[in-house]
């Protein structure tokens, strides 16, 4: 829709991918290309909202008349994500998030050694951004939208998920080899914390995301 109904809205959105360094010039990362995210920070300025796109590692053009924040890490993202969602109406947390970083940063380039193992490297947990939003909602009736992508028990998952995050939305992605990541096309099942369930058919990335807004709009009501 294009109808101005999040004017006067203040929408936080999260995109692309973390990454975490492990020297100089290797990092942790995955596969998400931001494309998502940055059609829901597209789709909410076309219906009116102040956007606040905070942006981890995704070679995007800037979206016209959207601000944008980068953050190269979780914990980058984290400090972004709580700075902007404290005069947030919503936050939609479509970034792919590192659930675990390197214990520890070599300040200089790891190096091989000859006839000698690589030492392992040592993970450590990342903070759950989601969940902290969730837990402590910088203001009453701020709706928080999160994402999972699952690849099997795509349901069954994204409710514990949800449950667990403690959001009020979650957009649930079956991803596979060839399927999400990267592409334009997006198909997904948005489960409500009330109960409801949403399917999106495979479609437009911009179609997932003008029905999330359809669903947080809804819920500012
Ligand atoms: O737990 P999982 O990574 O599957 O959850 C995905 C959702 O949680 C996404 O919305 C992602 O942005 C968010 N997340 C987060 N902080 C993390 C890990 C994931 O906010 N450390």
């Amino acid at each position: 829709g294009t109808a101005p109904d999040l004017a006067g809205r203040h929408v936080v959105v999260s995109a692309g991918g973390t990454r975490e360094p492990l020297d100089p010039v290797r990092f942790l990362g995955n596969r998400s290309s931001g494309k998502q995210g940055y059609a829901l920070a597209r789709t909410a300025a076309a219906r009116g909202a102040r956007v606040t796109l905070v942006s981890a590692n995704t070679g995007l053009p800037d979206p016209a008349g959207v601000d944008v924040v980068r953050a190269g890490t979780a914990v980058q993202l984290r400090e972004a994500v709580l700075k902007a969602a404290a005069d947030a109406d919503a936050v939609v947390m479509a970034a792919a998030v590192a659930d675990f970083r390197p214990a520890a940063y070599a300040t200089g380039k790891i190096k091989k050694k000859d006839g000698q193992d690589p030492d392992p490297i040592v993970l450590v947990r990342n903070p759950d951004i989601l969940a902290e939003v969730s837990a402590d909602r910088a203001r009453p009736g701020q709706v928080i939208v999160g994402f999972a992508a699952e690849t099997d028990d795509v349901l069954a998952n994204g409710r514990a998920k949800l449950a667990r995050k403690g959001c009020d939305l979650l957009v649930v992605n079956e991803v596979g080899e060839r399927k999400t990541f990267g592409s334009e096309e997006n198909e997904a099942v948005v489960l409500g914390s009330d109960g409801t369930e949403t399917p999106v058919p495979y479609g437009p990335k911009e179609a997932l995301a003008d029905t999330v807004w359809d669903l947080v709009v809804g819920r500012l009501a």
